[in-house]
């Protein structure tokens, strides 16, 4: 089989179509043939090094958090899943670059109708979005939530679960103001520039500032998530885009006025508590064959262009879910 790897952290340019044995699935796992595989920043953060150096068994790595294809072997003590099943996967030791990959059965879910390429999208994005709402951030109907990068995968996503929960209002920041514009279309009350949230989120809300804050982002974007928030607010933690320096959280700000920061990890989800992972994963699949989560048409590249559809995402220019084609 065929596989997107890199034996050398750097820039897109890294990537090579290298050949690979066909894996035989274990105990406990699938072997999946792709028909497409979600795109996450998390890839970009792999390929540059911020995972460590590759060290794949034959000097690649070949990255990649999630797929949808059809189930082509299975492994022993695997219920519930059979071959020639479309399925879904969330991939934690990723790989998903890739025409044929191992899942874990335990992250392995059907897609009951849904197009390929919109499951792709789901296995990494949509566990996040409920882990950093209902776990984390413990949103209930009628808060109100900032979501800074909100175009993005986990954001576009984010503001659809969290709508679909109750919130009262749902509003998100954007890097460039041309994204402004997409708003309405993502569900969105308001669209603000990161820039320069803070005084125009505190007029939008009266001056009460919102219940929860989703950032993955960092640096000056979390400090100042903290002053827009409404007594016993929550500011979700959960990426670093900004790869600014952090700062030390001071607990006597926290304390003093009625804050709360939160972390969301899904791979820490994924060895911790795999059933509330694997559920979620169900969940979402479930919402969005049945409409009640509305989804988005994801863009389709090839896989053959990985490296400018990296090169692209990489500079925050792309907005919704991005999947890449095998077929
Ligand atoms: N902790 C977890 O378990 C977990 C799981 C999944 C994803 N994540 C994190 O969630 C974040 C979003 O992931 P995603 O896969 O959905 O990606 P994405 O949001 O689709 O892509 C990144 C978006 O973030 C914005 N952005 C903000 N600052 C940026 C910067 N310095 N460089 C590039 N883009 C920047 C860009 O839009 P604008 O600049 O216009 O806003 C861009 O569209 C990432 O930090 C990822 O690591 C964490």
């Amino acid at each position: 089989m065929r596989a997107w790897g890199f034996k050398a952290n750097g820039g897109p340019e890294v990537f090579e179509w290298i050949e690979r044995p066909t894996p035989q699935p274990g105990p406990g796992q699938v072997l999946i043939e792709v028909g497409h595989a979600g795109l996450n920043f998390a890839e970009v953060q792999h390929r540059r090094g911020e995972f460590g150096a590759p060290d794949g068994a034959d000097g690649y790595d070949v990255p990649g958090l999630e797929v949808a294809g059809t189930i082509a072997a299975v492994g022993d003590g695997v219920g519930g899943l059979a071959v020639g099943d479309a399925v879904a996967a969330y991939l934690p030791s990723f790989g998903g670059y890739a025409e044929h990959v191992l899942a874990e059965a335990a992250f392995t879910r059907r897609t009951d109708g849904l197009p390929s390429a919109v499951a792709a999208g789901v296995p990494c994005v949509y566990p996040t979005a409920y882990g950093v709402l209902f776990d984390a951030a413990r949103l209930t109907a009628g808060e109100t939530v900032l979501i800074h990068a909100a175009t993005g995968g986990v954001g576009s996503a984010a503001a659809r679960v969290a709508r679909l929960a109750g919130a009262a209002a749902v509003f998100g920041t954007v890097g460039s103001p041309g994204k402004q514009a997409l708003a309405a279309e993502l569900g969105y009350d308001a669209l603000f520039r990161r820039e320069d949230f803070g005084d125009v989120l505190l007029d939008a809300t009266s001056g009460r500032g919102v219940d929860i804050v989703l950032d993955p982002v960092g640096g000056r974007v979390r400090r100042q998530s903290l002053d827009v928030l409404a007594p016993f607010g929550r500011v979700v933690v959960y990426g670093d885009l900004a790869r600014d320096p952090d700062w030390t959280v001071d607990a006597w700000d926290l304390w003093k006025h009625n804050k709360s920061l939160a972390g969301y990890s899904i791979r820490d989800l994924s060895r911790r508590d795999p059933a509330r992972l694997g559920d979620y994963l169900a969940r979402a699949l479930a919402e969005l064959a049945s409409g009640e989560l509305r989804h988005e048409r994801p863009t389709v590249a090839p896989v053959a262009d990985v490296r400018d559809v990296h090169r692209r995402f990489e500079g925050g220019d792309t907005s919704g879910k991005t999947v890449f084609s095998f077929a």
